[in-house]
């Protein structure tokens, strides 16, 4: 019999007539040690939290030479998020190392005067005043990826998460490169993403063993290709544009029109692909592990499926979802709030001190770690009536929420570029597909929830779906 070494902890999961305690992992009783830290911390980043931390607080932990400060009450974030942002504007070394190779500069992990000119151009290339014309394209890749879906017997299982990456990539595929792309073009850089992220490790040894700036990563030949497949579409696409070709308000249209208008921000081709790269990095797989999320949890509460179905058909008639709607649909949006705050695609939000610090009693010493952790803040017992209940109606109504004990895009000048975007997205995809299909997930399925590089299930969800009666509101 193979030896276990490490146990991953139970996962909780309840389903009533009309409750649903939505899974996560046991909290622990009692601390993991040093092998059930390293083997539980390759498994997921949220299954080795003790009980307490799940109630506000600050505390400290050690992994191996490093002291980790958990931040973990509203006022604390917003010290470090906010009042103090730019002693702890750095993300991780690990994350840092993870993704340079295939972002460079890009904003996600540029800091200082890089991050400070970026931002604003970034920010308002995915600025919500342009949702509404990338909007159109988010309908018609999901009434096209719809189509799909039509094809299916009602039998034939497939996994979620997966088919959900496909629509989010094909549609921040479009908004950033425009129509012109082909076919097997997008392809190539939707799968040379997929196959870099599965090759990420959120572990850099280095940097818990004592170098602040993490060990540099070795990168075998089929990581190399998928960054150059990767660099070589994105870079073609821009050349096009520079010399007077590709489509007229795509991303990159906007990018390089920028680029035109501020010289002095001296944007070259290379820092132009970064920042592409990067919305297409971060903009996708965040937006497809909510939905999938969302699907597992309405399968899981018929009565709120029901509720949803109804509002669409009150706002929207016999008739897709439009993102004019989207404003309207109240409930639709609570969802995704709640899935959100349940889920949040990005579960942790380590920083590193510029310079050394104190938060609440704790000193941070230059170079250390203080870790936010929305997966925490979100389930607060003392912040959260029923935290791991699934609840949506918690977000309507004119509801109060604390800015900070609820960040699943982050707060602060860092706050995700692509909040309203991906908010408007989910709601969006969400609706039309509920709208036209009945979801099911493999019935005594139990999703467990691990974070790798977003916060997925683990062996992903298995669903099978069917078409649903014209305009039949029941689910
Ligand atoms: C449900 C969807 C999304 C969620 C939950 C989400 C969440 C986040 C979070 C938590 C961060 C901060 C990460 C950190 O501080 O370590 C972030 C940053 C970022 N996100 Fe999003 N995101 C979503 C969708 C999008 C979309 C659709 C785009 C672009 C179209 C986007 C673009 C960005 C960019 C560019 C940053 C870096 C911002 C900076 O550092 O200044 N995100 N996102």
């Amino acid at each position: 019999m193979a030896l276990r070494l490490y146990t991953p902890a139970p996962v909780i999961e309840e389903q009533g007539e009309d409750f649903f305690v939505a899974p996560h992992p046991r909290p622990l009783s009692a601390p993991p040690g040093i092998l059930g830290m390293i083997l539980g911390s390759r498994h997921s980043l949220i299954g080795g939290w003790m009980d307490e931390s799940y109630e506000s607080g600050l505390t400290t932990f050690k992994v191996l030479t490093r002291e980790v400060v958990l931040v973990n009450t509203p006022e604390h974030i917003k010290y470090v998020m906010v009042t103090r942002h730019q002693n702890f504007e750095r993300k991780s070394p690990q994350m840092r190392r993870a993704l340079e190779v295939l972002l460079g500069d890009g904003l996600f992990i540029s800091e200082g005067e890089t991050w400070k000119s970026r931002r604003p151009l970034v920010a308002d290339i995915v600025h919500k005043n342009r949702v509404p014309a990338f909007g159109r394209t988010m309908k018609d890749v999901t009434v096209a990826f719809a189509q799909g879906w039509e094809n299916y017997r009602a039998d034939e299982e497939f996994e979620l998460t997966s088919a959900m990456a496909e629509l989010t990539a094909e549609i921040i595929s479009r908004t950033i490169f425009g129509h012109d792309l082909g076919t097997e073009a997008a392809r190539q850089v939707i799968d040379g993403f997929a196959t870099y992220q599965k090759s990420v490790d959120n572990f850099n040894l280095g940097y818990w063993l004592g170098s602040d700036e993490g060990w540099p990563i070795l990168h075998g030949p089929v990581k190399k290709r998928a960054v150059a497949m990767v660099h070589g579409v994105v870079e073609g696409v821009i050349n096009a544009h520079l010399a007077g070709a590709g489509e007229e308000g795509s991303m990159i249209d906007l990018l390089v029109k920028r680029r035109q208008k501020s010289p002095e921000l001296g944007l070259d081709v290379t820092a132009l692909r970064n920042e592409a790269a990067t919305l297409f990095m971060a903009g996708h797989e965040t937006t497809a592990t909510t939905l999938t999320w969302a699907f597992y949890l309405l399968a899981r509460a018929p009565w709120i499926e029901k509720a949803m179905l109804e509002e669409i058909a009150q706002i929207c008639g016999d008739r897709d979802p439009t993102i004019d709607d989207v404003e309207q649909l109240e409930l639709c949006r609570a969802v995704i709030q709640e899935t959100l705050r349940l889920y949040p695609p990005v579960p942790l939000l380590p920083r590193q001190a510029r310079e050394a610090d104190k938060v609440g009693d704790f000193e941070v010493k230059k170079g250390g770690m203080v870790m936010i952790a929305p997966w925490l803040i979100q389930r607060a017992r003392d912040l959260w009536d029923d935290p791991n209940h699934f609840k949506p109606q918690r977000f309507m109504n004119g509801a109060r929420i604390n800015t900070f004990a609820y960040i699943p895009f982050a707060v602060g000048p860092r706050v995700c570029a692509g909040l309203n975007f991906g908010l408007s997205e989910a709601i969006l995809c969400l609706a039309i597909l509920v709208r036209r299909f009945k979801v099911k997930v493999r019935p005594g399925y139990r999703a467990e929830p691990v974070c790798r590089l977003t916060l997925r299930a683990l062996d992903g969800v298995p669903v099978t779906v069917s078409r649903r009666a014209e305009s039949a509101a029941t689910p």
